[in-house]
């Protein structure tokens, strides 16, 4: 009961009062297991070339790459997202190096798989935009617009190269009408009906994709709104999620995450599939800059976005900051 008198009938602050106390009560956890590495692997390089817009992040050679994996999976992260970035010559308007067994991606595949086997689930992006040298998601039609159809059977091509290196999970990102279809088929055309779709279920055209494009050395003149959702919709996205499930998507994912956390908990609410968020490189690189010049906290603001994401309904979250949270979330 409400005192309005001389005490308040009701105290939340005493579940606040001490550390114990908090995390006694906390409705929201976050642990390793709950964080999967986006990781940039490129080609012809060995060193790692560090990205400036994302401090702490860096495009590894192969060798590097092997050993963040080893390093993710002992900190007791769940998964890797690769992301390959070819040599400029080695870029073409259809995406080649996308499709090519020895392309830089599959290679990539082949060494963590070789290194870590099923200890981390391997994952990979579907998409054409690091291969093509126009830097859009898929294949240009006579007028250059991207064109749905045809750049769906380069996925399907895509998925089964990915599936031969030895993938556990594909994502493909590229925002195409019937993409998670096409690729569940061209999966199960060549046996690989393990293969699982983690489908970018809705991903809005975003500023805060900004230093991913340096990332991966984006070729990319201009934007993907005609493919990439409207950062103004919601209802959208429950639409794009009805048709990820009907084509067979295993889980489904919200990207960004932290702008678009209403999208995420109305996606989390609807499904019984697992739900990833992925928080994007600006979202990365707004709190390393912050943190930079001294004007928050970084450790506090990475751990409050992350358990922001969870709480909204994400299961799982890609985020830059993997290996290191696993690590400090663990001692
Ligand atoms: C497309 C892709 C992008 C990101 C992941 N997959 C870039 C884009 O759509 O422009 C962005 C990830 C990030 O910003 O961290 N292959």
């Amino acid at each position: 009961m409400t005192a309005y008198g001389s005490f308040p009938g009701s105290r939340p602050r005493r579940l606040r009062t001490t550390p114990a106390m908090r995390r006694m009560v906390a409705e929201t956890r976050l642990g390793p297991a709950d964080l999967i590495l986006p990781a940039f692997v490129r080609e012809g390089v060995s060193e790692p070339v560090p990205i400036a817009a994302m401090p702490g992040v860096v495009q590894h050679s192969l060798d590097t790459l092997r050993k963040a994996a080893v390093e993710a999976r002992e900190a007791g992260v769940s998964g890797i997202m690769l992301f390959g970035v070819p040599e400029d010559a080695n870029k073409d308007a259809a995406g080649t190096a996308g499709t090519d067994p020895d392309g830089i991606l599959q290679v990539a595949i082949r060494a963590v798989k070789a290194e870590v086997g099923d200890e981390l689930v391997i994952m990979s992006d579907l998409c054409l935009d690091e291969y093509t040298d126009h830097g859009h998601c898929g294949v240009l039609d006579a007028d250059g617009r991207v064109d749905n159809d045809a750049t769906l059977e380069r996925y399907a091509e895509m998925a089964q190269v990915q599936a031969d290196a030895g993938v556990h999970v594909v994502g493909p990102s590229g925002m195409m009408d019937g993409q998670v279809g096409v690729v569940r088929d061209a999966l199960d055309t060549i046996g690989k009906e393990d293969v699982a779709i983690l489908a970018y279920t809705a991903k809005y055209s975003s500023a805060f994709f900004g230093p991913f494009r340096e990332a991966v050395a984006s070729s990319l003149k201009g934007d993907r709104k005609t493919y990439q959702q409207d950062p103004a919709n919601l209802r959208e996205s429950m639409r794009e999620l009805a048709l990820d499930l009907e084509e067979g998507a295993d889980m489904v994912m919200v990207k960004p995450a932290g702008p678009y956390l209403d999208v995420l908990a109305k996606v989390a609410d609807a499904v019984d599939v697992p739900v990833a968020a992925y928080q994007v490189s600006g979202e990365y690189a707004m709190v390393e800059a912050a943190a930079e010049k001294g004007w928050i906290d970084r450790d506090t603001a990475i751990l409050e976005t992350l358990t922001g994401i969870r709480r909204a309904g994400a299961q799982m979250i890609l985020t830059y900051w993997a290996t290191e949270v696993a690590q400090k979330l663990a001692r």
